[in-house]
């Protein structure tokens, strides 16, 4: 049996997932990890446990379908993106947890950089606004606060990157140190035009340039792993951060094709061609997956929390006791009897960028049940979608003709339909919502040959579902007015 392995390393789990040549999914395996909140609106992850959870995940799932090393043509990584790590090059030990990408932090200090006024100039360059979410003003935190590691930084010793990189450098036992440029785009250093390091965005973030990763495709031959981790030398053929991976196992790759991933977060991506285009809308330019001398952008409206909300109502709330009981229980009314839940509980994301919103339930009356609780939380994930959707079309300059849905809440029929109503635009589920993992397959299936091109990749991909709409467009449009009352509620929260 020849397949491939796909490491989707997300913010709440690791997960392993084996792809045979036809896109079918022959073992999986999956870790969920601690999630440390040392203060309030930060968020640490252990690169450690990052890293021991993988490999487990990796093995089990090559044992669960009998494969061995030698059997897996290459290994694809999708990552959580902006998580920032800082390690030692000599012993391969982080210096700090890594700071997840939904801390809060260095809120402050991005204020400070936008209110000197360099906004216009670092999104012209990184296509990204400036904001606490990506690495940049983590990566200066972790240099500015963790004593010592300044002049061990400048001096070579150090080694910062994203997952990807944190995986590539304990998959090859401390050989490799590199990014890939999804993931690179994402860090708020890199130029986007030319996919380098850039030597202003380094001197305003005052980031030594010894720390660096160098930069690579993402369909790309990296390198091999140690032998001794998976029974064998397993070629590294691609990494993307997962929400690229995503646009990419959508095979969205004409311009305009749009895909929504329903994970912690929810992100919404759109191929927008081979120029960046710069958001007017407050939304992200990011460098789409690439393959080869091929380049692609995609224009992206992120949001914070989405899953994650279903997770609070079961761990921070205790309405439901596992997450996949919140369509049974959303389903058992007809509606949410005038609730309505702003998921804000990490500030707000794209189009708003409001770190210091916070998390809103308004509506509530005496007849207000858990069960409206429930729908009011999963309708707050499809109008952040919507409002999303509303910004790209603005900066795209197009309809969006349909949307691709994938990630573990796309199985929630309920959620699709609604996202369909309130959106007016046909929502499409492929039979493997598993995307991420699969668009990373796509990467290291191409790099290592095991696919020959994009034409067989397109044959993998099939439609489960086509959610049409069916609410009318006047009552969608009343929904949204009622939504965007709960929003400016949530506003500005935390002082
Ligand atoms: O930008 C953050 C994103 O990459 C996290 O994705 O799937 O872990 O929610 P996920």
């Amino acid at each position: 049996m020849s397949v491939l392995l796909s490491l989707d390393q997300g913010t709440t789990s690791s997960r392993a997932i084996v792809f045979d040549r036809s896109g079918s999914i022959r073992g999986t395996a999956q870790r969920e990890f601690t999630q440390y909140y040392p203060a309030s609106g930060w968020v640490e992850h252990d690169p450690n446990e990052i890293w021991e959870t993988q490999l487990a995940v990796a093995r089990e799932a090559m044992i669960h379908c009998g494969v061995a090393a030698a059997d897996v043509a290459a290994i694809g990584i999708a990552n959580q993106r902006e998580t920032t790590v800082l390690w030692d090059r000599s012993t391969g030990q982080p210096v700090h947890p890594a700071i997840v990408w939904q801390d809060r932090r260095t809120a402050a200090h991005c204020d400070a950089l936008r209110d000197a006024g360099h906004t216009a100039r670092v999104q012209q360059k990184t296509g990204l606004l400036i904001d606490s979410y990506f690495c940049a003003t983590k990566l200066q935190w972790l240099l500015e606060n963790v004593p010592g590691v300044r002049k061990r930084a400048e001096h070579g010793e150090l080694a910062f990157g994203t997952i990807d990189s944190w995986l590539f450098w304990n998959l090859t036992g401390g050989k490799l140190h590199a990014i890939d440029v999804s993931n690179a785009s994402r860090t708020m250093l890199m130029n986007i035009e030319s996919c380098q390091w850039d030597d202003e965005l380094l001197d305003l973030f005052q980031i030594p340039k010894p720390v660096l990763p160098e930069i690579f495709p993402s369909s790309h031959l990296y390198g091999e792993t140690d032998a001794s981790l998976l029974g064998g030398s397993i070629l590294i053929g691609g990494a993307a951060g997962d929400q690229q991976a995503a646009l990419f196992g959508q095979n969205c790759t004409e311009v305009g094709m749009a895909k929504n991933t329903y994970g912690t977060g929810c992100f919404m991506l759109m191929n927008v061609g081979e120029r960046p285009l710069h958001s007017r809308c407050k939304l992200l330019t990011s460098v789409a997956c690439t393959t080869g001398s091929e380049r692609q952008y995609a224009l992206e409206g992120s949001i914070f929390i989405a899953g994650a909300i279903v997770q609070w109502l079961r761990d921070g709330l205790g309405i439901i006791d596992s997450s996949s009981e919140i369509e049974a229980l959303a389903s058992s009314v007809a509606d949410t009897d005038g609730v309505y839940l702003v998921p804000a509980l990490a500030g707000l994301g794209a189009p708003h960028w409001d770190a210091y919103a916070r998390g809103t339930i308004v509506g509530l009356s005496r007849g207000t049940t858990r069960a409206h609780i429930a729908r009011a939380a999963l309708e707050g994930i499809a109008f952040q979608v919507a409002d999303v959707a509303d910004a790209m079309i603005e900066d795209a300059t197009r309809p969006i003709a349909q949307l691709r849905v994938d990630g573990g809440a796309a199985a929630n029929n309920l959620l699709m339909q609604f996202q369909a109503d309130i959106l007016q635009v046909p929502v499409v589920r492929p039979k493997i919502i598993e995307t991420t993992a699969l668009g990373a397959a796509y990467l290291a299936g191409l790099a290592s040959g095991f696919w020959s091109d994009r034409s067989e990749l397109a044959k993998v991909w099939q439609t489960d579902r086509v959610f049409e709409p069916t609410m009318s467009a006047t009552e969608s449009q009343h929904r949204r007015g009622r939504w965007n009352d709960a929003l400016e509620r949530s506003r500005s929260w935390e002082v």
